[in-house]
Order: C-alpha cells, then sequence, then structure tokens
C-alpha cells in the first residue's frame, strides 16, 4: 500500500487535527502518501481530495475542529453512494482509509471494508459513546470546556443561594455529564442509563436545602430531556425555581487538551501503520493505555457502561 487517505465525519471533536498530523506524518515516516479527503463521506463521493505535505500538517496539532471539514452524509449510505466513493478513491491511486469519527461514521467504514476496501476507524467525538476504547478522542477537552463553565455558574450559583441545571451534550449518552458533575462537584446528574423519578430528586433537593447549602447545581445530559422540562418539572412537582444554562456547542470547540493531543496523536499514527500491515475493518481503541484494534462494528453492537465508582462518587461526596 502506497497512498492511503483520511477523512473527519460526524460531529468535529478537538483533537481531530492532531489526528489526521499523526496519520499524515506517519505515512511519511514510512515512505507513503497520504491524501485528505474534504467533507466526509460527501468528498469522498466528490473526489473532493488535496495531496497532504508537511505544510498542510504544520501548525494544526493545538487547533481545535477539523481542516478536512466534516458532514453527514445520506447519499454515501446507498449501495450506489458507496460504489462511487469506491471509483473516486480507485481514480485517485487511494488505497486504504482512515476514518476519523464516531459510531455513525464507523458504519460507512465497515460498508467499505465490506466491499473490500481496507478501513481503519478512529473514534472522534465529545460524547466517549463508542465501546473498544477507554476514551474518544475530543472527550476530554470538551469535560475541560464544561468544567471552566460550570465553575463560573458555581461562583454566582452560590452568591444567590440558587439552584442551576446545567445541560451538557453527550447525544444519547451520558459519559460527559458523569464525568463533569464528578468533576465539578455537582449535587445530582441525570443521565440517560439510569432511570428518572423527579419526586426523589425533589426529596433529595429539599433534604440538601435543609442541609443550608448554598447552591444546587444539577448536571443533565441531553439525553434526558432539555434544562427547560426539567425546570418546568421540578417547578411543579417541588416548587423549585431553578436557573438554566445549556452548553450547546461551545462543548465542542477550542484547543484540545494534552491528553487529546497525545490519544490522537497515539491513534491516528496507530491507525496508519496497521493499514501499511494489512489490517482493515478495525477501529483503533486505548484500553489500559495501550492501542489496541477491534473490530469496527464493537463500535455500536456493544454498548459502554458509565463506571459505577464515578455514578456512586456523586451520592458519597454530595
Ligand atoms: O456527537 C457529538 C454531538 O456534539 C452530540 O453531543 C450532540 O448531540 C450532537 O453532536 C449535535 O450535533 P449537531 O452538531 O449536528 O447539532
Amino acid at each position: 500500500m502506497e497512498r492511503i487517505a483520511v477523512l473527519t465525519s460526524g460531529g468535529d471533536s478537538p483533537g481531530m487535527n492532531a489526528a489526521i498530523r499523526a496519520v499524515a506524518k506517519a505515512s511519511f515516516f514510512n515512505g507513503k502518501e497520504c491524501v485528505g479527503v474534504m467533507r466526509g463521506f460527501e468528498g469522498l463521493l466528490e473526489g473532493d481530495f488535496i495531496t497532504l505535505t508537511r505544510g498542510h500538517v504544520g501548525g494544526i496539532i493545538h487547533r481545535g475542529g477539523t481542516i478536512l471539514k466534516t458532514a453527514r452524509s445520506e447519499r454515501f449510505m446507498t449501495p450506489e453512494g458507496q460504489a462511487l466513493a469506491l471509483e473516486q478513491m480507485r481514480k485517485a491511486g487511494i488505497e486504504g482509509l482512515v476514518v476519523i469519527g464516531g459510531d455513525g461514521s464507523f458504519h460507512g467504514g465497515k460498508a467499505l471494508h465490506d466491499l473490500g476496501f481496507p478501513v481503519i476507524g478512529v473514534p472522534g467525538t465529545i460524547d466517549n459513546d463508542v465501546a473498544g476504547t477507554d476514551e474518544t478522542i475530543g472527550f476530554d477537552t470538551a469535560v475541560n470546556t464544561a468544567l471552566e463553565a460550570v465553575r463560573r455558574l458555581r461562583d454566582t450559583a452560590s452568591s444567590h443561594d440558587r439552584m442551576f441545571i446545567v445541560e451538557v451534550m453527550g447525544r444519547h449518552a451520558g459519559f460527559l455529564a458523569l464525568e463533569i458533575a464528578v468533576a465539578t462537584g455537582a449535587e445530582y446528574v441525570v443521565v440517560p442509563e439510569l432511570p428518572l423519578s423527579i419526586g426523589n430528586l425533589c426529596q433529595k433537593l429539599r433534604l440538601s436545602h435543609k442541609a443550608k447549602k448554598a447552591h444546587t447545581l444539577i448536571i443533565l445530559a441531553e439525553g434526558v430531556m432539555s434544562a427547560s422540562e426539567m425546570k418546568g418539572k421540578l417547578q411543579d412537582t417541588g416548587g423549585y425555581d431553578a436557573r438554566i444554562t445549556v452548553l450547546g456547542h461551545i462543548q465542542r470547540g477550542g484547543s484540545p487538551t494534552s491528553f487529546d493531543v497525545t490519544l490522537a496523536s497515539r491513534m491516528g499514527a496507530y491507525a496508519a501503520e496497521s493499514l501499511f500491515i494489512g489490517k482493515s475493518g478495525c477501529m483503533v481503541g486505548n484500553l489500559n493505555h495501550r492501542m489496541v484494534l477491534s473490530d469496527l462494528e464493537r463500535a455500536w453492537s456493544e454498548t459502554k457502561s458509565l463506571s459505577p465508582e464515578l455514578l456512586g462518587l456523586i451520592d458519597k461526596l454530595n
């Protein structure tokens, strides 16, 4: 294999640029060429390719977002779309592909692998909802971004003895919410993985009111309900008046943390070198601090669980 390609797909995440750089530089180190595909699978269909040079990937290691841009492509999920993508790569002399994204993007990679084209996935999403890796690229940065925001909210919440509901991202998973809740010392966390009883929550709030807590922080995962819906329920059931903050896409931007840059560098290089030794249909993971490969479908067929230890800490340390 002499020429590979790399694309980013789905929601961007901090550290994707470091991963692109690592795929490209590991290619150069091994005497191979690396092509950047613009706008994810959409660019693959259109043959929107750039042969990457050291210049393209210089000075991007610390930048958020993705220089290759990203998109969600419906067209690619059809057999005609996949045939067209293969044809575009054949014409451009591309012999293998690294897909950086979440489980949705890996479905696309698996489709190409099943058609006989070599593909390796690199998990990049702030949600950390991909099985087969302890962390995804961007998760640590998103947690730290939220941490800074919630610390600011805590100042004003405690000055006014107020309750705040902070809605965080995570799609259908509670990894971001749980980690943010532990790191900010929030009183409560509400995640899709656990059943929610507003009655029980109100009872806990009454107890903390009695204990004269200066403020209450509730970290709410977007996959459960919106912050305004929860505000309404707490008002109706317990008569509580909460302020709400939706962190939204702020969590997706910014410079990656050192953890994410290192993770992205390791994963990107490992992905490229896995292609060069003939691997395909796999995703790279970081399990117990080691780079490993597992089948791409593991990303969606296996449900990754929240840490029971972290969940226990919320009650214990509240
Ligand atoms: O998957 C990453 C993510 O940021 C989720 O946390 C969120 O639900 C979703 O993407 C938002 O997607 P969009 O950028 O299309 O609004």
